[in-house]
């Protein structure tokens, strides 16, 4: 997450998610932005292919047409990597919140559990989740937050994003606090800041992620996601480097950007096992 627009967060869940399963895991990736660019590049065009209840706004909804995650879960071309698919509905969760607090219905679910409920469902099925954000503090990314053991920001280290962050950060330390005083956990194993296209010859990049580095310490990730047109022509025709095919590249340009997302992608695994206490 990060509501930075464009700060890399799609391109980060969804190579997480499918690097997760082309190593064994099974990943269960959600889609919680109406634009629904994940579920795109999952093969899941939002207009054409996702109809109404179809996405997670289906399993969080407030009213009796509210219905089991199971139904709204699809496959991917990826064996053992399953998706959520988002497309606009999902701005109705949005509208939908406000009116619910001022009801209040005895038994309903608070907005910040449902979409932690919704998972909970289906736990037993993945050993992961990754939950693609909205570029927006909104219910649905307040209710991931919430939902979430862990946490990836995504930062392209300019200036105006890193101070767009800070005030993202404030902003959500802020309303964590509101959600925890009304009871959700808003504890997590780690939470880290993904540095994303980065460009290892750009002069202010390196003095921006050394000050990150100095702030942040340890919660930045070792690994940069390199910028790199592999990346970014594989997703004009809805591919992720995995998928693309290495000949559109020279080879240099492709396996570059290819270990530094794999290094990325080991990184954020090393972190997951150690909280499931599997460390090696
Ligand atoms: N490492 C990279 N190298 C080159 N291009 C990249 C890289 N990461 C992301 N991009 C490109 O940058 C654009 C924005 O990335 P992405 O969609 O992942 O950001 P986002 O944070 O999800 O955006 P939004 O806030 O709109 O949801 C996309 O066109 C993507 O292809
Ligand atoms: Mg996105």
């Amino acid at each position: 997450m990060n509501f930075k627009g464009g700060s890399g967060k799609t391109t980060t869940s969804a190579h997480l998610a499918q690097y997760l399963a082309l190593h064994g895991y099974r990943v269960l990736a959600i889609d919680l932005d109406p634009q629904a660019s994940l579920s795109a590049l999952f093969g899941h065009q939002p207009e054409l292919d996702v109809g109404p209840n179809e996405t997670l706004y289906g399993a969080i909804r407030y009213d009796d047409k509210r219905r089991p995650i199971a139904e709204v879960v699809r496959a991917t071309y990826i064996p053992d990597l399953h998706i959520v698919p988002g497309n606009l509905e999902l701005m109705e969760f949005e509208h939908d919140t406000p009116r619910a607090l001022l009801r209040k219905a005895p038994g309903d679910t608070l907005f910040f559990a449902r979409v932690g409920q919704a998972i909970a469902q289906a736990q037993n099925l993945y050993d992961v989740v990754v939950i693609d954000c909205p570029p927006q503090l909104g219910y649905l990314t307040l209710s991931a937050l919430t939902a979430a053991t862990s946490v990836l920001v995504t930062i392209h280290p300019q200036m105006l994003d890193v101070m767009s962050m800070s005030q993202f950060l404030m902003m959500t330390g802020d309303l964590l606090d509101e959600v925890a005083k009304a009871g959700a956990s808003t504890t997590y194993d780690f939470m880290k800041y993904v540095i994303t296209r980065f460009e290892p010859s750009d002069g202010p990049q390196n003095q921006m992620v050394a000050f990150l580095r100095s702030i942040f310490a340890e919660h930045v990730l070792i690994h940069p996601m390199l910028k790199s047109t592999a990346i970014s022509d594989a997703g004009i025709t809805n591919q992720t480097l995995f998928e693309v095919d290495r000949h559109q590249f020279t080879r240099a340009t492709y396996d570059r950007a290819l270990e530094s997302m794999n290094n990325v992608n080991a990184e954020i695994e090393g972190f997951i096992r150690k909280a499931w206490g599997r460390a090696e």
